[in-house]
Protein backbone atom coordinates (compact mmCIF):
# COMPACT_ATOMS: atom_id res chain seq x y z
CA UNK A 1 0.00 0.00 0.00
CA UNK A 2 1.38 3.04 -1.00
CA UNK A 3 -0.06 6.51 1.32
CA UNK A 4 -0.13 9.42 -0.68
CA UNK A 5 -0.75 12.62 1.10
CA UNK A 6 -2.60 15.59 -1.08
CA UNK A 7 -3.08 19.48 0.94
CA UNK A 8 -7.19 19.51 0.03
CA UNK A 9 -10.08 17.70 -1.06
CA UNK A 10 -9.43 19.35 -4.37
CA UNK A 11 -6.07 18.52 -4.42
CA UNK A 12 -7.38 14.60 -4.06
CA UNK A 13 -9.70 14.83 -6.33
CA UNK A 14 -7.62 16.51 -9.13
CA UNK A 15 -4.51 13.70 -8.13
CA UNK A 16 -7.02 10.90 -8.87
CA UNK A 17 -8.87 12.48 -11.97
CA UNK A 18 -5.30 12.55 -13.03
CA UNK A 19 -5.23 8.44 -12.24
CA UNK A 20 -8.03 7.51 -13.98
CA UNK A 21 -7.46 9.76 -17.39
CA UNK A 22 -3.82 8.06 -17.25
CA UNK A 23 -4.67 4.69 -17.34
CA UNK A 24 -8.02 5.45 -19.52
CA UNK A 25 -5.10 6.22 -22.21
CA UNK A 26 -3.22 2.83 -20.90
CA UNK A 27 -6.04 1.32 -22.50
CA UNK A 28 -8.48 1.00 -19.33
CA UNK A 29 -11.64 -0.44 -19.86
CA UNK A 30 -13.76 -1.51 -16.78
CA UNK A 31 -13.37 1.21 -13.78
CA UNK A 32 -14.99 0.45 -10.28
CA UNK A 33 -16.79 3.05 -8.56
CA UNK A 34 -17.38 3.64 -4.98
CA UNK A 35 -20.01 6.11 -4.00
CA UNK A 36 -20.68 8.14 -0.73
CA UNK A 37 -18.96 11.45 -0.59
CA UNK A 38 -15.18 10.71 -0.53
CA UNK A 39 -15.31 9.83 -4.56
CA UNK A 40 -17.86 12.90 -5.00
CA UNK A 41 -15.19 15.98 -6.04
CA UNK A 42 -12.94 13.36 -8.41
CA UNK A 43 -16.29 12.37 -10.37
CA UNK A 44 -16.54 16.39 -10.74
CA UNK A 45 -13.73 16.69 -11.54
CA UNK A 46 -13.55 13.89 -14.51
CA UNK A 47 -17.03 15.30 -16.02
CA UNK A 48 -15.32 19.19 -15.63
CA UNK A 49 -12.30 17.66 -17.68
CA UNK A 50 -14.99 15.98 -20.07
CA UNK A 51 -16.76 19.03 -20.76
CA UNK A 52 -13.45 20.74 -21.58
CA UNK A 53 -12.98 18.37 -23.71
CA UNK A 54 -9.69 16.88 -22.41
CA UNK A 55 -11.14 13.30 -21.45
CA UNK A 56 -13.14 10.90 -23.13
CA UNK A 57 -14.81 7.79 -20.83
CA UNK A 58 -17.29 7.12 -23.16
CA UNK A 59 -15.61 3.32 -23.87
CA UNK A 60 -15.29 2.69 -20.22
CA UNK A 61 -17.78 0.25 -18.05
CA UNK A 62 -18.60 1.18 -14.94
CA UNK A 63 -19.10 -0.98 -12.30
CA UNK A 64 -20.22 -0.11 -9.13
CA UNK A 65 -19.16 -1.56 -5.90
CA UNK A 66 -22.28 -1.89 -3.30
CA UNK A 67 -26.10 -1.18 -3.45
CA UNK A 68 -28.85 -1.36 -0.99
CA UNK A 69 -31.62 -3.61 -1.39
CA UNK A 70 -35.52 -2.30 -0.49
CA UNK A 71 -35.27 1.24 -2.21
CA UNK A 72 -37.64 1.48 -5.22
CA UNK A 73 -35.69 1.30 -8.66
CA UNK A 74 -34.66 5.28 -9.34
CA UNK A 75 -34.75 6.19 -5.86
CA UNK A 76 -32.17 8.97 -5.30
CA UNK A 77 -30.42 7.60 -2.61
CA UNK A 78 -29.88 4.56 -4.76
CA UNK A 79 -26.17 3.46 -5.74
CA UNK A 80 -27.30 3.22 -9.73
CA UNK A 81 -28.88 6.03 -9.74
CA UNK A 82 -26.47 8.34 -8.02
CA UNK A 83 -23.48 6.85 -10.18
CA UNK A 84 -25.78 7.76 -13.17
CA UNK A 85 -26.49 10.86 -12.39
CA UNK A 86 -23.01 12.02 -11.40
CA UNK A 87 -20.61 10.19 -13.38
CA UNK A 88 -22.12 8.01 -15.90
CA UNK A 89 -24.97 10.54 -18.19
CA UNK A 90 -22.36 13.75 -17.55
CA UNK A 91 -19.76 11.57 -19.23
CA UNK A 92 -21.35 9.98 -22.10
CA UNK A 93 -21.35 6.59 -21.07
CA UNK A 94 -24.00 4.07 -22.64
CA UNK A 95 -26.51 2.89 -20.08
CA UNK A 96 -25.47 -0.60 -21.30
CA UNK A 97 -21.92 -0.05 -19.69
CA UNK A 98 -23.46 0.77 -16.26
CA UNK A 99 -23.24 -2.95 -13.89
CA UNK A 100 -24.79 -2.72 -10.86
CA UNK A 101 -25.93 -5.71 -8.20
CA UNK A 102 -29.30 -6.76 -8.59
CA UNK A 103 -31.10 -6.24 -5.66
CA UNK A 104 -34.62 -6.18 -6.53
CA UNK A 105 -35.19 -10.57 -7.37
CA UNK A 106 -36.57 -12.71 -5.53
CA UNK A 107 -33.58 -14.84 -5.17
CA UNK A 108 -30.28 -12.45 -4.13
CA UNK A 109 -28.31 -15.03 -3.67
CA UNK A 110 -27.93 -16.10 -7.47
CA UNK A 111 -27.56 -12.44 -8.46
CA UNK A 112 -24.86 -11.99 -6.58
CA UNK A 113 -23.32 -14.54 -8.07
CA UNK A 114 -24.61 -13.30 -11.59
CA UNK A 115 -22.65 -10.32 -10.70
CA UNK A 116 -19.56 -11.99 -10.01
CA UNK A 117 -19.67 -13.91 -13.63
CA UNK A 118 -20.38 -10.43 -15.16
CA UNK A 119 -17.83 -8.76 -13.28
CA UNK A 120 -15.52 -11.97 -15.00
CA UNK A 121 -16.97 -11.16 -18.40
CA UNK A 122 -16.00 -7.80 -18.77
CA UNK A 123 -12.23 -8.89 -18.20
CA UNK A 124 -12.29 -8.02 -14.25
CA UNK A 125 -12.22 -4.37 -12.92
CA UNK A 126 -8.70 -2.68 -14.03
CA UNK A 127 -8.95 0.15 -11.49
CA UNK A 128 -11.31 0.35 -8.33
CA UNK A 129 -11.78 3.39 -6.70
CA UNK A 130 -12.75 2.88 -2.67
CA UNK A 131 -14.33 5.01 0.11
CA UNK A 132 -13.18 3.85 3.71
CA UNK A 133 -15.80 3.66 6.34
CA UNK A 134 -15.12 5.02 9.74
CA UNK A 135 -15.12 1.46 10.93
CA UNK A 136 -12.59 0.64 8.73
CA UNK A 137 -15.21 -1.02 5.79
CA UNK A 138 -14.59 -1.36 2.25
CA UNK A 139 -17.63 -1.65 0.23
CA UNK A 140 -20.31 -2.97 2.44
CA UNK A 141 -18.39 -5.08 4.22
CA UNK A 142 -18.31 -4.60 7.78
CA UNK A 143 -15.37 -5.51 10.38
CA UNK A 144 -15.17 -9.62 10.67
CA UNK A 145 -15.70 -10.28 7.48
CA UNK A 146 -13.86 -12.45 5.97
CA UNK A 147 -11.45 -11.48 3.28
CA UNK A 148 -12.24 -14.57 1.11
CA UNK A 149 -15.92 -13.50 0.72
CA UNK A 150 -16.93 -12.49 -2.67
CA UNK A 151 -20.22 -10.65 -3.73
CA UNK A 152 -23.13 -10.97 -0.90
CA UNK A 153 -25.85 -9.79 0.89
CA UNK A 154 -24.78 -7.92 3.69
CA UNK A 155 -26.59 -5.96 6.94
CA UNK A 156 -25.37 -3.20 7.71
CA UNK A 157 -23.74 -1.83 11.50
CA UNK A 158 -25.63 0.84 12.78
CA UNK A 159 -23.06 3.19 12.87
CA UNK A 160 -22.63 3.18 8.66
CA UNK A 161 -26.46 3.55 8.58
CA UNK A 162 -26.22 6.55 10.86
CA UNK A 163 -23.25 7.58 8.94
CA UNK A 164 -25.41 7.42 5.54
CA UNK A 165 -28.43 9.25 7.02
CA UNK A 166 -27.18 12.37 5.35
CA UNK A 167 -28.41 11.10 1.67
CA UNK A 168 -31.74 10.45 2.84
CA UNK A 169 -34.87 11.86 4.24
CA UNK A 170 -34.98 10.30 7.59
CA UNK A 171 -32.33 7.81 9.64
CA UNK A 172 -35.05 5.11 9.39
CA UNK A 173 -34.90 5.33 5.84
CA UNK A 174 -32.18 4.24 5.23
CA UNK A 175 -32.06 0.20 4.05
CA UNK A 176 -30.41 -2.10 7.07
CA UNK A 177 -29.27 -4.58 3.97
CA UNK A 178 -27.24 -4.51 1.10
CA UNK A 179 -25.04 -6.22 -1.74
CA UNK A 180 -21.11 -5.52 -1.76
CA UNK A 181 -18.81 -6.53 -3.50
CA UNK A 182 -16.80 -8.70 -1.16
CA UNK A 183 -13.49 -8.63 -0.22
CA UNK A 184 -11.93 -11.03 -2.59
CA UNK A 185 -13.83 -9.52 -5.20
CA UNK A 186 -11.89 -6.06 -4.60
CA UNK A 187 -8.68 -7.43 -4.37
CA UNK A 188 -9.64 -9.26 -7.43
CA UNK A 189 -8.93 -5.23 -9.39
CA UNK A 190 -5.87 -4.88 -11.13
CA UNK A 191 -5.35 -1.60 -9.33
CA UNK A 192 -7.10 0.08 -6.18
CA UNK A 193 -7.16 3.60 -5.44
CA UNK A 194 -9.18 4.04 -1.64
CA UNK A 195 -9.92 7.67 -0.91
CA UNK A 196 -10.25 9.22 2.48
CA UNK A 197 -10.45 13.08 3.35
CA UNK A 198 -11.55 14.94 6.20
CA UNK A 199 -10.92 14.86 9.83
CA UNK A 200 -13.31 12.16 10.37
CA UNK A 201 -11.19 9.65 8.62
CA UNK A 202 -8.45 10.36 10.79
CA UNK A 203 -8.90 7.97 12.79
CA UNK A 204 -9.45 5.44 10.78
CA UNK A 205 -6.34 5.77 8.67
CA UNK A 206 -4.45 5.93 11.85
CA UNK A 207 -5.36 2.33 12.34
CA UNK A 208 -4.76 1.36 9.05
CA UNK A 209 -1.74 2.16 9.69
CA UNK A 210 -0.86 -0.40 12.24
CA UNK A 211 -3.57 -2.64 11.40
CA UNK A 212 -1.12 -5.70 10.36
CA UNK A 213 -3.47 -8.04 9.74
CA UNK A 214 -6.58 -7.00 11.86
CA UNK A 215 -9.25 -8.84 10.47
CA UNK A 216 -11.72 -5.86 12.50
CA UNK A 217 -10.60 -4.01 9.79
CA UNK A 218 -11.99 -4.88 6.46
CA UNK A 219 -9.54 -2.31 4.93
CA UNK A 220 -6.64 -3.63 5.79
CA UNK A 221 -6.92 -6.52 3.70
CA UNK A 222 -5.69 -4.01 0.54
CA UNK A 223 -1.98 -4.16 2.53
CA UNK A 224 -2.39 -8.01 0.64
CA UNK A 225 -2.98 -6.12 -2.60
CA UNK A 226 -0.36 -5.65 -5.45
CA UNK A 227 -1.39 -1.87 -6.33
CA UNK A 228 -2.88 0.02 -3.63
CA UNK A 229 -2.80 4.00 -3.24
CA UNK A 230 -4.37 5.14 -0.36
CA UNK A 231 -4.94 9.10 -1.45
CA UNK A 232 -5.71 11.12 1.56
CA UNK A 233 -5.88 15.00 2.27
CA UNK A 234 -4.21 16.48 5.25
CA UNK A 235 -7.36 16.49 7.34
CA UNK A 236 -7.65 12.81 7.28
CA UNK A 237 -3.98 11.72 6.82
CA UNK A 238 -2.05 9.40 9.52
CA UNK A 239 0.79 10.47 11.60
CA UNK A 240 3.19 8.02 9.41
CA UNK A 241 3.49 6.66 6.43
CA UNK A 242 1.91 3.44 5.96
CA UNK A 243 4.36 0.04 5.53
CA UNK A 244 4.40 -1.52 2.17
C1 LIG B 1 -19.76 3.21 -1.13
C2 LIG B 1 -19.06 2.27 -0.25
C3 LIG B 1 -18.65 2.65 1.13
C4 LIG B 1 -18.15 4.08 1.25
C5 LIG B 1 -17.80 4.38 2.69
C6 LIG B 1 -17.32 5.81 2.87
O1 LIG B 1 -19.99 2.62 -2.39
O2 LIG B 1 -18.85 1.17 -0.63
O3 LIG B 1 -17.62 1.77 1.56
O4 LIG B 1 -17.04 4.26 0.42
O5 LIG B 1 -18.92 4.18 3.50
O6 LIG B 1 -18.38 6.68 2.60
P1 LIG B 1 -18.13 8.22 2.47
O7 LIG B 1 -17.26 8.43 1.30
O8 LIG B 1 -19.50 8.79 2.27
O9 LIG B 1 -17.50 8.66 3.74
Amino acid sequence: MHLLIRRSVEDVASFVADLVVDRVRQGLVVLGVATGGSPLPTYAELVRRHRAGTVDLRRCHLVLLDEYVGLPPGHPASYRHTIDEVLRRPLGIPVDHLHTPEVHGPDLVAACERFEALIGELGGVGLQLLGIGRNGHIGFNEPGTPWTTRTHVVTLAPSTRRDNARFFDHPDDVPSKAVTQGIATILDAREVVLIATGATKADVLRRLVTADGDRDLPAAALAEHRSTSIVVDAEAAPPRPLAS
